[in-house]
């Protein structure tokens, strides 16, 4: 008998501060499960995966499923001990007021490319919230991640998972809609050493940082270059989708700062996107960086801080550093 999610949080989250942190996950598996269904009747039902006129607070156009992942996320938020939710689709975190808890939370990744039927996903982690943050929610999210007391993401795809760290390994959870809760699919997940994949939108190359594109042309050359051995190239475009494709077979992803006007620090967000999923890899066995620091010791300046984004197997995040220490050509 598979073994459910709440029977392994009762298990793991053993400790007085991991308890309301179960509670949370509980909540957000349910607002997950209505995501999914909306995803998948999407053009059917009212949300749809087509543009609203409005932006979010990264200046993106927001879709009807959007906006939907948010309010089901919220809600959710507002049923656990959470006491402030910071989403990507809201200027502010939005203090719900009781709660040891903030949320930082990018409700629906990928989103760009609902259209498509390429899996997306849900990105959350939850820090603990001090005295300071309850005068000043959005001090909470000025904390490095190396504080998060939980971190993972939902995938919605043909399957629908929960990746997910308390801290001590990342595991997996599929959703069994005939029963409907989430199972334990493999004990602990651990990224493959060795890979020959990467994964990086090749059509920003001329604006990239040159340690970048000469750790990128390395690669492409094969096993008539420096590596020896040819590798693979595999980019979605969903940040959930590539990490989960990591997960699996190893590799490495690089979304690094570079030229375009305000990409000074790369595109992906650091509290609700970089933290979770790196906490995610490094439980894992696998290494995240801005390039050259841990992610998770870095200090964001706000819930939607950017930062550059680099993560996968040990070896490759380390030699990503090497290339940036090297001087330019
Ligand atoms: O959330 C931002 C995001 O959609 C990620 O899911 C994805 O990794 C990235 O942006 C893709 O960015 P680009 O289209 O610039 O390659
Ligand atoms: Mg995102």
């Amino acid at each position: 008998m598979p073994l459910s999610l709440e029977n392994y949080l009762d298990d793991a989250a053993n400790t007085p501060e991991l308890k309301p942190v179960a509670k949370t996950l509980v909540e957000l598996t349910r607002a997950a499960v209505k995501v999914q269904q909306a995803i998948s009747t999407a053009g059917i039902s009212h949300t749809d995966g087509s543009a609203v006129p409005e932006q979010n607070a990264s200046g993106e156009t927001q879709k009807a499923l959007d906006i939907f992942a948010d309010e089901a996320f919220l809600q959710a938020a507002k049923n656990a001990p959470v006491f402030s939710y910071g989403s990507e689709e809201q200027e502010e975190p939005v203090v719900l007021g009781a709660g040891e808890l903030a949320l930082a939370i990018d409700p629906l990744d990928g989103s760009s490319n609902i259209e498509t039927n390429v899996s997306v996903g849900t990105i959350f982690s939850l820090l603990p919230v001090l005295p300071a943050h309850k005068v000043m929610a959005c001090e909470a999210y000025r904390q490095p991640g190396n504080r998060q007391l939980a971190a993972g993401f939902f995938v919605y795809g043909a399957q629908l998972l929960l990746v997910l760290t308390l801290g001590a390994g990342t595991r997996i959870f599929i959703y069994q809609p005939k029963s409907g809760g989430f199972f334990l699919l493999n004990a602990e997940t651990s990224l493959p050493g060795d890979s020959r994949e990467y994964s990086i939108n090749a059509s920003n190359r001329r604006f990239w940082p040159s340690s970048v594109a000469r750790y990128i042309e390395d690669l492409e050359a094969g096993e008539d270059g420096p590596r020896g051995r040819n590798f693979g190239m595999r980019y979605v475009g969903s940040l959930v989708a590539d990490t989960y494709r990591i997960l699996q077979r190893g590799g490495v992803f690089l979304y690094p700062a570079d030229e375009r006007q305000g990409y000074a620090k790369g595109r992906l967000r650091q509290t609700y996107e970089a933290n979770p999923i790196a906490f995610c890899i490094e439980q894992a066995g696998g290494a995240a960086t801005n390039g050259t620091a841990r992610i998770l010791d870095l200090v964001p300046d706000g819930l939607h801080a950017r930062t550059p984004f680099i993560f996968g197997t040990q070896g490759e995040v380390a030699l990503i550093a090497e290339y940036a220490g090297l001087p330019t050509a």
